[in-house]
């Protein structure tokens, strides 16, 4: 049995700067993919040499606010450059599929935007194609690599938390009704499902691995998507995950893991830089933690492009702190609540 720690041990992650620098392709010159362009340049030796929309003037303006060398009118153009090592897809997720199948049979390893796709029969797909091609593939999962979350994984597995038994988490947000938006639109693969509650199921499938049941209620939103879901997780062990998401209400997007000798509370916003509470069964004992690195938000999609890079120098084409068959398990988990939901795309 684990006693609870006098102090907590450093983060393992891989640094930002050094080691092999990827010249990534950025495909779908969106909001988040300005987050990523600006996050490599500013915290890694990681460069964006090409970038491609539907439209060039879309991507020369990209290029120009990014001071990226190439842009391109096509997709097909970029995953043909040859001066592209990577492709990072950051188009809706209606498009993940369709796209990364462009750029693995191109022969290039790609970064895909969670969700990875939009359902589990289609992430197997892509998985399939990238093992068969032999290049490296990854859903954006960014969370997965920050300091705090690399901590929070050595000390599950060093069993200081003993035997975990309850995972809370809930990710929502007001969104304004457009039934364009790609949060709502169901052709782009709108819902909350896969937008927003990949990061409390991810969490939970981390922390318990993949459950054995799903229990999903929730209401759907105008255009038939689902807009609120609340989820109870269960594992074989009797583990249990409480989860919820919404379109409709911003909620604190909090983590607690309850286990038999400690409790770990990660403070909002849970999914991006910030600090946990890891205290004994009795709070007589708390260790708090806290990301003194500056990067913040959407900046620190930064440690998943150099984990990404170190992994492709290491010569692994997935990564083993996000494999693809957990971006299954967590796509089989939502095909389920969106089945149970009401959700029939
Ligand atoms: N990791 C994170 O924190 C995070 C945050 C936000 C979003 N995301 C993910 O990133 C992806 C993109 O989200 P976003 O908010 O950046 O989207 P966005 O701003 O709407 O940008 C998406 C881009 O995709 C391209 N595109 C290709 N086919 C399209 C289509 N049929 N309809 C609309 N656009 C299309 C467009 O570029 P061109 O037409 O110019 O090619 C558009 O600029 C989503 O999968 C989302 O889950 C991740």
């Amino acid at each position: 049995m684990s006693s609870f720690p006098s102090a907590l041990p450093e983060p393992d992650f891989t640094p930002l700067r050094g080691g092999r620098a990827l010249r990534w392709g950025i495909l779908a010159p969106g909001r988040i993919a300005g987050g990523f362009a600006w996050a490599l340049h500013r915290h890694t030796d990681q460069r964006v040499q090409a970038v491609a929309s539907r439209e060039l003037d879309r991507a020369r303006s990209f290029a120009a606010t990014y001071e990226i060398p190439h842009a391109y009118g096509s997709y097909e153009q970029l995953v043909s450059d040859p001066g592209v090592d990577i492709v990072y897809i950051a188009s809706p997720h209606s498009e993940h599929k369709r796209q990364a199948l462009l750029a693995i049979a191109a022969g290039k390893h790609v970064l895909v935007e969670k969700p990875l796709a939009l359902t589990a029969a289609e992430a197997r797909e892509i998985a399939a194609a990238a093992r068969a091609a032999g290049v490296f593939a990854m859903e954006a999962m960014w969370s997965r690599f920050l300091p705090q979350t690399t901590l929070i994984d050595r000390l599950l597995r060093d069993g200081v938390l003993g035997d975990v038994r309850l995972v809370m988490a809930d990710f929502g947000v007001r969104c304004d009704f457009d039934p364009e938006s790609r949060m709502f639109n169901p052709a782009l693969g709108g819902g909350a499902l896969l937008d927003l509650a990949i990061y409390p199921i991810w969490f939970a499938h981390f922390a318990l691995g993949a459950p054995s049941r799903v229990l999903a209620t929730g209401e759907l939103a105008r255009t038939g998507v689902d807009g609120q879901t609340a989820l109870v997780l269960t594992t074989a062990t009797g583990a249990q995950a409480l989860l919820h998401t919404t379109l409709f209400a911003w909620t604190p997007n909090e983590a607690t893991l309850s286990g038999s000798l400690a409790r770990l509370h990660v403070e909002a916003r849970f999914i991006a830089p910030g600090g946990f509470t890891l205290a004994d069964s009795r709070s007589e004992a708390r260790l708090r933690w806290t990301d003194g690195s500056g990067v913040r938000g959407s900046e620190a999609l930064a440690y998943q492009a150099s984990a990404v890079a170190q992994h492709i120098a290491d010569g692994l084409t997935e990564s083993p702190l996000h494999p693809l068959d957990r971006t299954i398990a967590v796509l089989e988990t939502i095909d389920e609540a969106r089945r149970q939901v009401g959700y029939a795309p």
